[in-house]
């Protein structure tokens, strides 16, 4: 569906959580009249607020019930971002209000990274840059760093982008096993319910869950220890589904040989302590960021608006709202 003007007399009003992605509002702005949230004054919020029949927002932005609240009108959220931990999707439903978000065109990127992730972490490829830039290598080679092919994979999480990421592992002759809510007999890999046998059976372990209550501080210091000393975690999912305090603990006192992480619990804030370990890879939640994935989403996000207010069905609804 091209971005074109949605059929109705009047405009459709849209809040946008923020100034979202350069290739998202121009899109909202064509079609729609775009209110931008975060310039918005108490009183200007209140007197667009009965007008407002949509929500934009990204995979980071927060749209709590109490905002959906002001919205008499409101009919739909759409999130460029295939995560949606931000917004109360209860107090949606209770509002008979649709929520929608992009997965799926985003699955490759995300995988590419957790691999990336996983070789950068094990062999040292940040620090070797570095090494090599500050003009080390003549007095001497790096110290060996850690195989990764043949080695142990553990995912956490099993959906669409930890498939993904499995069917890389096997290029690199990697066994693979997960958890997740539930197996999927219908996979070639083994199923292991307890996080901790997973992690304790694995060499990297792979976050790849939702964020949100469900898996808030999942990744604790019990399964931290289960990793073991020649274990590395690479992060892609949400900050929030590890303890950043206890992972910092077990990078310093070796409890873990190292991590790859994209997502942090504060961003764009990381720890004083995580930036000063070299063991440490660290990216600025990059998941899905290349040119063509987030054009992918910014067109999704777009076109699950347009859909609605054509009076068609919306394209991407989030589980819960799937009828
Ligand atoms: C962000 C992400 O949405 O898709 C997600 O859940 O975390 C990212 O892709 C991205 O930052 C776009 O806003």
């Amino acid at each position: 569906m091209s971005p074109t003007q949605a059929p109705s007399a009047s405009p459709i009003h849209v809040l946008s959580m923020g100034r979202l992605s350069p290739l998202f509002m121009p899109q909202l702005q064509a079609a729609f009249r775009i209110h931008v949230l975060t310039e918005l004054t108490p009183e200007e919020l209140a007197e667009v607020a009965p007008l407002v029949r949509g929500i934009a927002g990204s995979g980071e932005s927060k749209v709590p019930a109490d905002l959906m609240a002001q919205l008499p009108a409101l009919e739909l959220v759409s999130i460029m971002g295939v995560g949606y931990d931000g917004v109360d999707v209860a107090a949606a439903k209770a509002q008979q209000v649709m929520v929608t978000h992009t997965p799926n065109v985003l699955n490759d990127d995300v995988a590419d990274l957790a691999i990336g992730l996983m070789l950068s972490a094990s062999r040292q490829l940040p620090a070797a840059d570095r090494y090599v830039r500050a003009g080390l290598w003549p007095a001497g080679a790096m110290p060996l760093a850690r195989k990764m092919s043949g080695a142990r994979l553990g995912i956490v999480g099993m959906g669409r982008i930890g498939q993904a990421i499995a069917q890389r592992a096997l290029a690199f002759n990697m066994t693979v096993a997960y958890t997740a809510r539930s197996g999927k007999p219908e996979l070639p890999f083994a199923f292991v319910p307890s996080l901790l046998a997973l992690a304790e059976a694995s060499d990297f372990l792979v976050l790849i869950t939702p964020g949100g209550a469900a898996t808030r501080r999942l990744i604790d210091a019990p399964v931290l220890k289960a990793l073991g000393p020649k274990g590395f975690l690479v992060n892609v999912a949400r900050g929030s589904v590890v303890d950043e305090l206890a992972l910092i603990e077990a990078l310093e006192n070796g409890t873990i040989a190292g991590a790859g992480l994209d997502v942090f619990e504060d961003e764009p804030r990381v720890p004083d302590r995580l930036l000063a370990l070299q063991k440490v890879v660290l990216t600025p939640h990059i998941g899905s960021a290349t040119a063509a994935t987030r054009q992918a989403m910014a067109d999704l996000a777009f076109n699950n608006l347009a859909a609605h207010f054509a009076g068609q069905p919306v394209l991407t609804p989030v589980p819960e709202c799937q009828p």
